[in-house]
């Protein structure tokens, strides 16, 4: 196997390119990859600040050093969900990735901030995890931006991730969500703007780049994440993907090259008037937004123990 760049010893395939790596050119392709995002996309103008929603896993360490790596100002941003030893783990990993380095991290504990955990909110709105948990990372990621005067939100969504919520949303005809999945979210009434710069990048890739880097991850997947829709996608596309190498990217990018527009309109008429939320001042559609409400109901309760689902006798 040689690399394609020097046809020095490879140490990589990327079949989805059809070519093999050698250390360096392969850490070379990621950097390209991202610097040919963030500019195909509009993603950061040099000279922004950005802040990096870091979860201590694989995809979120690699887009912080990535961008570090490309000359980007970028801090971390990093959230406690309470999801018992899972969240623990993922808070000490980020914490010490950001050290060793000595990058700006703020970290947030959401029942030390807001009295609640997401495995508590589950239980008290008796809907998917998922759900209190994507309400609470949004709202906080919307929120550090605003109090850090940052340009701009990264998160580490891989072309798997995308590929994935895409074809979950295809199935469904989600138009709301379709119009809405792009690799940047423009800023708008007081919300950030919202990118994923690894979008051309996919998982086996960046755990490739961690490992390569000496980046220590967490691996294990979100414990409350099991039997999640999500996960199902990614397993089917991977076999696609097996089969015929390309289809991930194809569908994604062919999906926002051909498709995307025809879906937009749809989502900015669902968005409708924004207002200021009584509580917290955050842009909402209503007049206490979705993460107050959502503190309303839960903080107070009892703490209930996150328990994986093996312990739960499902
Ligand atoms: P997920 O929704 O868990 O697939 O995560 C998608 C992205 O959201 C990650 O790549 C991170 O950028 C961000 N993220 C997830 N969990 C956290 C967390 N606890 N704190 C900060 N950012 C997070
Ligand atoms: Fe949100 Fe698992 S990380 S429910
Ligand atoms: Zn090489
Ligand atoms: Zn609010």
């Amino acid at each position: 196997m040689k690399c394609r760049v020097c046809r020095g010893d490879a140490l990589i395939e990327v079949r989805r390119q059809n070519a093999n790596y050698c250390q360096d050119h392969f850490l070379r392709m990621c950097r390209d990859q991202v610097a040919k995002a963030i500019e195909e996309h509009d993603m950061i103008k040099p000279g922004e600040r950005v802040l990096v929603a870091v979860s201590g896993g694989k995809d979120s360490l690699a887009l912080w050093d990535l961008l570090r790596e490309l000359g980007y100002e970028a801090d971390g941003f990093c959230i406690g969900l309470g999801i018992g030893d899972y969240s623990k783990g993922s808070t000490d990993m980020t914490r010490a990735f950001a050290a060793q380095r000595g990058w700006p991290l703020e970290v947030l504990d959401l029942r030390d901030e807001h009295g609640f955990d997401v495995p508590t909110a589950a239980h008290v709105t008796r809907r998917v995890p998922c759900s209190a948990c994507g309400t609470s990372k949004r709202h906080l990621f919307d929120d550090a931006s605003r109090r850090g005067g940052y340009d701009v939100v990264a998160t580490g969504h891989n072309l798997d991730d995308e590929a994935a919520v895409l074809f979950g949303n295809v199935l469904r005809w989600e138009t709301e969500y379709l119009g809405r999945q792009l690799p940047v979210l423009p800023e708008r009434a007081g919300f950030p703007r919202k990118v994923k710069p690894l979008v051309r990048l996919g998982e086996r890739e960046t755990a490739a780049y961690c490992v390569l880097r000496g980046i220590d991850y967490v691996v294990e997947e979100c414990p409350m994440a099991e039997g999640n829709k999500h996960l199902g996608y990614k397993e089917l596309l991977n076999s696609v993907e097996q089969e015929s190498p390309g289809t991930k990217h194809a569908f994604y990018f062919g999906f926002l090259a051909r498709a995307s527009e025809l879906f937009t309109a749809d989502t900015m008429a669902e968005q409708g008037a924004l207002g200021t939320c009584a509580r917290c001042g955050a842009p909402s559609t209503g007049e206490i937004c979705a993460f107050c409400r959502l503190a309303e109901r839960t903080a107070g309760h009892e703490p209930v123990a996150f328990l994986p689902l093996k312990k739960r006798g499902r």
